[in-house]
């Protein structure tokens, strides 16, 4: 896969695309990712990038020729052009699905005031916002869109991070985790984890996850994937059951 980043700043994108998982994927060859100065791309002696709206008003609003040469400098058939912007369709984890199975993205960043209305429907193919907060500018969003696509990307992750056991993979919250000590502060391990019982320790996970997200997210059980059994401890958790009453 390949993903070409445009910005008006790099150094945002260069530290985090430099460190841990993606600086690995990179480095092994799973994922290709450049970043674009759209400085580059922009004309005349100032190389202006913005200009004030028309009609008026505060701020400044991206002009829309330095971003199509921008796009169309990269612009493989195979790509997808994908505009970070606060109006954009919400990101999840079912959208960074969808997108990784893309050969090529490519991520324009737009700035908090705006781009030029133009460039929705002339340069780019669809419009992504990461969440319902404002941020300066679509740089912080791409990152968050280009970790959560490439860790699905085949051999990104070693087999114990199987991504495909995401709790939202399977639209549940992640059961409660435990490392040593064994006592911390007078609060102790489950003792169903220090068991050796894999069976047991399978189950307590699964209804600490299904317990975790009733009474965190209920609003993802609703389209959650749930075996007859989950279901039947969403019910019993409704009528006032706790997760010992299902748990061995
Ligand atoms: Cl994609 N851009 C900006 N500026 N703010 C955001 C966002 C994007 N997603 C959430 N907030």
């Amino acid at each position: 896969m390949r993903i070409d980043i445009i910005t008006l700043f790099p150094d945002m994108l260069d530290g985090p695309l430099s460190a841990s998982i993606l600086a690995r994927a990179r480095a092994r060859g799973l994922v290709t990712v450049a970043v674009h100065n759209l400085r580059d791309h922009a004309e005349g002696r100032h190389r202006t990038t913005d200009e004030p709206p028309f009609g008026g008003g505060g701020g400044m609003i991206m002009t829309p020729e330095p971003l199509a040469r921008a796009v169309e400098a990269l612009r493989a058939p195979d790509a997808r052009v994908i505009l970070l912007d606060p109006a954009g369709r919400r990101f999840t984890q079912e959208v960074a699905r969808e997108l990784a199975a893309r050969p090529h993205l490519v991520l324009v960043c737009g700035r908090y005031e705006g781009v030029d209305e133009r460039v929705r429907a002339h340069v780019v193919d669809e419009e992504l916002s990461i969440g319902d907060y404002v941020l300066n500018g679509g740089e912080l969003a791409a990152l968050v869109v280009t970790e959560a696509v490439v860790r699905l990307l085949p051999g990104v992750l070693g087999d114990l991070g199987a991504p495909e056991r995401d709790s939202f993979a399977r639209g549940l919250l992640e059961h409660p985790h435990y490392t040593r000590p064994e006592v911390f502060r007078g609060a102790r391990v489950p003792e169903a984890l220090l068991s050796g019982d894999h069976g047991r320790i399978a189950r307590w996970r699964r209804v600490m996850s299904v317990w975790r997200t009733w009474q965190r997210r209920p609003d993802l059980l609703v389209v959650a994937d749930l075996s007859p059994e989950e279901q039947k401890w969403v019910d019993g958790f409704s009528q006032g059951r706790r997760p010992s009453d299902f748990i061995e």
